[in-house]
């Protein structure tokens, strides 16, 4: 009998993997929990906690005594608000994890996910179909807790046999909840200010080309990691995943197939230097090999699902 606590639910990735969760085991089997006093309006069909994962006590409270058995961690601050929160962004994406694990390694638990990133790799990583195992010298706060957090992750399977499971997320595209606070933000942005007819200011160059990929796909890649057998998952830091690259002008270039109006201009800022230090395309075979992961949306259509289902008024919506 599964019973799952994601904690940071309330989040772009979160809002989607409870639905998705809830479908799979029944709503009283997938209990939110977030920072935010208020449950969001889409996760209202089931239990939602008021949670500060970085309350140890209360956090191990509510996972013995409801009984859970597996937690989806994506409390976390994303690259740009990190950058400007260095000690907090340590704090709240390290402390949350050990709780987490330690209640495995005392049995509480029986699988975990934490979600890692592309921001793993630095400026010293080979960018282009960057390797599962390869040179990481990560040169943001972010990136330097994610790969701490792998780090621990694999320490804490092999020394205590803790069944935490992980994929380094690439920049995540969706239209239920806005991003963040991201260095791929703008991807999401980018179609806001389309559909209102705006012309988009971009904070990257036209040329940066990152790793992306359409939320179904990155939703799909953690339900089948998380159900895979034992046997299969050879990765314990944790997996590459790719869905697709392009630069903001390809992805400008696709919308306008749609939008012919639509015009963007180019702005940089403090952004653009974590991009160059992130690999532009990844290689994920390994993820491929051991649990059968492909890919479903190319950029042409994930464009398309997002010009069809972005909601301009989430943009006014707390
Ligand atoms: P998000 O910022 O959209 O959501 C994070 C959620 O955590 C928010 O709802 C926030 O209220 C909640 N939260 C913050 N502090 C909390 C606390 N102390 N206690 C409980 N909840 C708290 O983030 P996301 O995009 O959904 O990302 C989730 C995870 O996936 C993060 O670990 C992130 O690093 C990772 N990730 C995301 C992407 C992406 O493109 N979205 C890419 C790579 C990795
Ligand atoms: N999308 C995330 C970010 O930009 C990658 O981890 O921070």
């Amino acid at each position: 009998m599964r019973k799952v606590l994601v904690i940071g639910a309330g989040g772009q990735i979160g809002t989607e993997l409870v639905i998705r969760l809830r479908e799979k085991l029944g709503s009283e089997n997938a209990i939110a929990a977030d920072l935010k006093a208020d449950c969001p309006a889409s996760l209202k069909g089931g239990p939602y906690i008021q949670m500060d994962v970085l309350d140890r006590e209360a956090v191990r409270k509510v996972i013995i005594d409801q009984k859970i058995t597996e937690v989806y961690l994506l409390a976390a601050l994303l690259s740009a608000t990190a950058e400007k929160h260095p000690d907090f962004a340590w704090k709240l994406n390290m402390d949350g994890l050990f709780t987490i694990l330690d209640l495995a390694k005392e049995g509480y638990l029986k699988k975990i996910f934490w979600p890692s990133s592309i921001a793993v790799f630095g400026p010293t990583t080979p960018k282009e179909n960057t390797p599962q195992r390869t040179v990481m010298e990560p040169s943001t706060v972010y990136g330097i807790s994610k790969q701490a957090g792998e780090r621990w992750c694999e320490y804490y399977y092999d020394k205590f046999g803790v069944d935490v499971r992980s994929i380094r997320y690439p920049g995540l595209i969706s239209y239920t909840t806005l991003p963040g606070g991201g260095t791929t933000d703008y991807a999401v942005d980018i179609f806001y200010q389309a559909k209102l007819g705006n012309k988009f200011s971009c904070f990257l160059k036209e040329d940066t080309r990152l790793p992306m990929m359409f939320m179904e796909d990155a939703i799909r890649a953690t339900l089948n990691l998380m159900e895979a057998p034992i046997d299969k998952i050879g990765i314990r830091s944790s997996y590459n995943l790719s869905g697709c690259d392009f630069t903001p002008e390809e992805i400008a270039n696709e919308i306008k197939e749609h939008v012919s109006d639509f015009e963007i201009a180019y702005d940089p800022d403090y952004r653009q230097s974590i991009a160059e230090s992130w690999p532009s395309s990844i290689d994920d075979s390994q993820a491929r090999e051991d649990w059968g992961w492909k890919e479903e949306y190319s950029l042409k259509d994930l464009v398309n699902v997002m010009l069809e289902n972005v909601n301009v008024d989430l943009l006014t919506q707390d």
